[in-house]
């Protein structure tokens, strides 16, 4: 029996490269033209913020729809496009509530909410319907509330990306869309954890790699909510992102100096020179370049890097840094660039052009999180041939292998198990101490640009979900 190519629509709040905070939307940039490949009508729904009207003030309005919400009439212009180098189409929800300034002020409950509830109605927005509705994280949770209540024949795969961000919401927030604590499965202090009802509702969960939909069944991952997913198991499945090889490849990226494939790994150097030049470091091809291109957010395992500094900054080695976060390590990066300046350089600004040059350029990047869903840095870096340098958590525990000093032929990077500062330290020093020696480095380079992180493989994992649905309820 062959099996119906479903019809998807996939949510997220945001998508690359029309807006992106984060790795979700790559994810939500790239995953699309995967499935796409594979037979799949999907199609991508974002709203249209301000600062997609400001980026792309040529996309095109295809019509303007009226519809009547538990509490108005709300006039919402449809726009629309495709995700760039794909016949994915995209289409862009535009009415009053979405046209912020900031995504994330006061308001960024009631938004998320207003666009969980008109993903919903998409069938009337857009004239199509979608058979499955692919929720991404809690901003677009709410849909499969809204599903449920209205008792629509649409199933929903709901991805967990990261656990820790519940979007915890008012329940007066939620009562504008008609919605009381009879439709949710626990309200606390009057609010409601937007990520614990999506899981509860959702018919499919998935999470981005296989070892962090492990972890998340434990309390210590579990942000309170393993007991749900634990009653949920049969229906978890756990996923590894892919990466976009259109945007992270050495090969082809317009972004870096000089290109270059393994073959021509001798042109990496090049970049390396050029990184430390643009970043005030003394340029030394032989000193070692490590690199932190991430969110600086508690999660990535700075704390770690902190207790360690004064020890780090001893040893013959460079440290640039790019990124925006929490306050607090954003000023102890800049203290640590402006009191070590021949050794750091911190650059906080979101730059992705930048991020692909620190890719190319240096010789480790730096990810000793505390938890990690999937990671999306270390698959860029290792396509570029730098080496990460991770905590074997999560994704990273899924796609970085350690180098033990005698597995040549298979390690593409290192790690450390136990979250520890002292842990951290001594793999660095171990990574520092083997870099002089080209013949292993380059060999470790080879077997990280060689393996295949394209989204392929979990592209057609994800079409097998969407097929299993389908088949088993109609
Ligand atoms: C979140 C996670 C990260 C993951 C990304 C895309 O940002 O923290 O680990 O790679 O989502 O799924």
């Amino acid at each position: 029996m062959s099996l119906k190519q479903p019809k998807i629509l996939f949510a997220a709040y945001e998508c690359a490269p029309f807006f992106k905070m984060g790795g979700l939307g790559d994810v939500a940039g790239s995953l699309p033209k995967a499935l796409k490949k594979l037979g799949v009508d999907i199609r991508v729904v974002l709203p249209y913020y301000r600062a997609i009207k400001k980026n792309y003030p040529r996309l095109k309005k295809i019509k303007t729809v009226k519809l009547a919400t538990a509490a108005e009439q709300l006039t919402i212009d449809v726009f629309a496009s495709r995700l760039p180098n794909s016949e994915v189409p995209i289409y862009f929800l535009s009415n009053k509530y979405f046209d912020a300034l900031d995504i994330f002020d006061a308001d960024s409950r009631f938004r998320f909410i207003l666009f969980s509830y008109l993903i919903t109605r998409v069938g009337e927005i857009l004239g199509w319907q979608p058979d499955t509705i692919h929720l991404n994280d809690w901003h677009t949770g709410l849909a499969s509330i809204f599903l449920k209540s209205s008792q629509q024949p649409v199933k929903t795969v709901f991805t967990i990306h990261n656990l820790a961000y519940g979007g915890d919401t008012p329940l007066t927030t939620l009562s504008r869309f008609g919605l009381t604590a009879a439709d949710f499965s626990l309200v606390k202090n009057n609010s409601v954890n937007i990520m614990r009802e999506a899981i509860t509702a959702s018919d499919i969960i998935t999470t981005v790699s296989p070892s962090y939909a492990k972890e998340i069944l434990t309390p210590e991952f579990g942000c309170g909510l393993d007991d749900i997913l634990k009653k949920r198991k049969k229906d978890l499945y756990g996923i590894i992102n892919g990466l976009d090889y259109d945007v992270f490849n050495p090969v082809t990226d317009k972004n870096i100096p000089v290109r270059y494939s393994f073959q021509t790994i001798n042109r990496k150097v090049t970049n390396k020179l050029y990184l430390q030049k643009i970043s005030h470091l003394p340029v030394n091809e032989k000193i070692p370049l490590l690199t932190i291109v991430s969110r600086l957010a508690g999660q990535k395992g700075f704390d770690l890097l902190e207790s360690i500094v004064t020890d780090l900054l001893q040893l013959d080695l460079q440290l640039i840094i790019l990124g925006t976060g929490e306050a607090h390590y954003e000023k102890f990066f800049k203290t640590i660039g402006q009191k070590y300046p021949q050794k750091v350089s911190t650059q906080l600004i979101f730059d992705p052009q930048l991020a692909n040059q620190m890719m190319a350029g240096a010789d480790i990047l730096l990810m000793p999180s505390r938890y990690e869903p999937c990671g999306l840095g270390q698959l860029a870096a290792m396509k570029y041939g730098t080496l990460p340098l991770v905590r074997a958590t999560g994704g990273l525990k899924d796609t970085v292998i350690n180098y033990d000093g005698h597995n040549t032929a298979t390690a593409n990077g290192f790690s450390f198990t136990t979250y520890d500062s002292a842990n951290l330290l001594k793999t660095i020093k171990r990574a520092t101490k083997l870099f002089p020696d080209k013949k292993i480095w380059q060999k470790l380079q080879a077997n990280a640009m060689q393996a295949d992180f394209s989204w392929g493989p979990s592209a057609r994992e994800y079409l097998g979900i969407y097929q299993r649905r389908s088949a088993a309820r109609t």
